[in-house]
């Protein structure tokens, strides 16, 4: 059996897969796999351990005639094609539970940096500009008690409802379908996407990147808010129309954002959003810590032995492929 890794991975989870296949991973940490040789590789593939960059997409799955398993060390699937994947049987595994509370972490990272001008603040003093203590110098925004609107109660959006109670703020959230539990313990209301967006001082984009959500918020649902609301996106940045965001921030329709993700990954350093003060952007690091990596690196390679033992992957991101 033949595993295709796309992206240096820790020599341990490497172990876990060269113990029961023979791999081919690509060195490089911090770039892609060429296109043309993830074809090359994948031709004679079992599986192929990917992750958020490389587009798994019907060409490559006909240059892979004994593809059995695709494991992304990610929960996000937007970059693979499911459907195609299930046409031909293919389990697609993803890491959804491990990152939950990490990526909670850095949303509520990106709205207190956003709200307390941390970032503003550092390059101050950096740059010799502070001369002494102001009434008003950097006067920022309450995050405790204050709303929060969170679209996308999945487990992350959970993680950052716990932490909002925490702080005691009122919780609003919208989804597919009401979540009661979260109802229930963390005093969460559920509403429509319009009232959500009318009543949060933050609103906190966390929905899977579908058809549905391409491009969900946009000029109309940024006026929709109110000008002192703060928009936070660690989901995906095709969720977002980034043109419109960058003129809600210039125009003063919203007060700041905190974003994790981009339309365009990585961002190019001459993009509007960079040259504007009150936006905090990190390069897609939701889930970046040591403990959290490895345990998704580790659960995307026991989804690729579980499948090439004949079993399910331990988390599925397309049940059709299992069959009925
Ligand atoms: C990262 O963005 C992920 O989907 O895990
Ligand atoms: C988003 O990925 C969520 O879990 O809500």
């Amino acid at each position: 059996m033949k595993v295709v890794i796309t992206r240096k991975i820790p020599e341990t989870i490497k172990h876990m897969l060269d113990s029961a296949c023979t791999t081919y991973m690509w060195a490089e940490e911090l770039e892609p796999m060429p296109r043309h040789l993830l074809l090359e590789q994948a031709v004679d593939a079992d599986a192929i351990f990917t992750n958020v960059s490389d587009r798994i997409d019907k060409e490559l799955f006909q240059a892979a005639p004994r593809l059995k398993v695709v494991s992304t060390m990610a929960v996000g699937v937007d970059n693979i094609d499911l459907a195609e994947a299930s046409r031909r049987g293919i389990p697609v595994g993803h890491t959804p539970g491990v990152l939950s509370e990490a990526v909670a972490d850095l949303t509520f990272t990106l709205m207190l940096a956003a709200a307390r001008k941390v970032v503003e603040g550092m390059a101050y003093i950096r740059e010799g500009r502070w001369r002494g203590w102001g009434p008003m110098l950097f006067t920022g925004r309450d995050v405790y008690r204050a709303t929060i609107g969170i679209i996308g109660m999945g487990s992350i959006g959970r993680g950052v409802a716990r932490r909002a109670a925490g702080f005691d703020m009122r919780i609003l959230y919208h989804n597919r379908k009401p979540d009661p539990e979260a109802e229930k313990q963390l005093g969460a209301e559920y509403c429509d996407l319009d009232t959500l967006l009318r009543q949060s001082d933050y609103v906190v984009m966390l929905a899977p990147a579908t058809p549905e959500t391409h491009r969900m918020i946009g000029a109309r649902q940024f006026a929709l808010m109110k000008p002192n609301a703060i928009f936070v996106n660690t989901s995906r940045g095709g969720n977002v129309d980034e043109q419109a965001l960058v003129r809600a921030l210039k125009g003063g329709t919203i007060w700041g954002a905190g974003l994790d993700v981009f339309e365009q990954e990585p961002i190019r350093p001459d993009h509007p959003l960079l040259a504007l003060d009150n936006v905090v952007t990190l390069p897609h690091i939701g889930s970046a810590t040591l403990d959290t990596r490895m345990n998704m690196a580790a659960l995307a390679a026991q989804n690729i032995l579980h499948v090439l033992n004949g079993e399910p992957p331990a988390h599925c991101a397309n049940r059709a492929a299992l069959g009925p």
